[in-house]
Parts: structure tokens; sequence; C-alpha cells
């Protein structure tokens, strides 16, 4: 039987650099069949942007990349996130300070930072401040983090 793996990808706001990662990721695992069904997600830290859709600049940057995220809409991470979610993956270290203040102890899933799955101790820099080539650096970033943890997901989930 296959095991579902769920994956959760959080920032700050749920309209830059969390759906990035989530459509991303979400095209990796439809163009790569495997004996998992894996559950793609984001959700941001806070809550100001609840029901926005992603930033223009994040859809346009994807969309250049054959990659839609147009349709995804922000929501704030919860508790209950922590018994759904096996990956719990943070875009920056504050982001990860922010959900280990809300991790329950009995947590059993993986919650660090996105890109330790592309073997760089770093944050995905916030790009909403800046112009759109830090959008193409989510992007880049983002793909090769996808890589990593699918190729982890492979090799650690039988
Ligand atoms: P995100 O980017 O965390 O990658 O979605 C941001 C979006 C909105 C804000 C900050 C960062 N904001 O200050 O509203």
């Amino acid at each position: 039987m296959s095991t579902s793996i769920n994956v959760l990808f959080v920032c700050l706001g749920n309209i830059c650099r969390s759906p990035t990662a989530q459509g991303i990721f979400q095209s990796m695992v439809d163009s790569h069949p495997s004996a998992h069904s894996i559950y793609v997600d984001s959700a941001g830290t806070g809550d100001w942007h609840i029901g926005a859709p992603p930033d223009s600049r994040a859809v346009s940057a994807a969309k250049q990349r054959g990659c839609d995220i147009s349709g995804l809409r922000a929501r704030q991470v919860t508790r209950q996130d922590f018994d759904q979610f096996d990956y719990i993956l943070a875009m920056d270290a504050q982001n990860l300070l922010d959900l280990r203040a809300i991790c329950p102890g009995n947590f059993k899933g993986t919650l660090c930072r996105f890109l330790d799955f592309a073997d760089m101790q770093a944050d995905v820099p916030d790009p909403y401040f800046g112009g759109s080539e830090g959008f193409e650096h989510v992007f880049d970033l983002c793909q090769s983090a996808s890589r990593g943890l699918l190729a982890h997901i492979s090799r650690h989930h039988v």
C-alpha cells in the first residue's frame, strides 16, 4: 500500500514565496509518478493576506517558467497543520522561529528551512519590497530545493 506524504510550505504572507514553492513542487510531483501520493499546500505565519491570490509578480515569474500559481489563495498556518503535515518547510529563519513557537511537543514530522533540501543553510529571501528579479531568484531557489525534497522523499519513504 502506498503512503501519503503531506508537505506544507510556509512563509510570512503566503502570497510570494510559499505559493511559488507550492506551485513548483506540485508540478514536479505531477510529472514524477512515484509510489507515494504527495499532498502539497502552503500557508503564511501572518494573517494580512488571508484569501488573497499570490502577488502578481510571483504569478508572472512562475508563469514565465511554465508554472500557473494564479488559482492559489492565502491562508494562515494553524496548530492543526502539525497534525496533518509530515513536512513543514519554512522559507526563512523567522518563519521557522514562529512555527517552532506553535509546534506541539509531540510533532513527529520534519520542521526545518526549505533550503536545507538544496544543501544550503540559507533563507529564501523575502522579495516583497524588491523588484521582479527577486521573484525570479525565489523561483530558482525553490526549484532547487524542490528537486532535493522530492529526492529525499523518494529515498526516505518506502
Ligand atoms: P511572502 O512575502 O512572505 O513571501 O508571502 C511577503 C508578503 C507580504 C508581506 C511581506 C512578505 N507584507 O508585509 O505584507
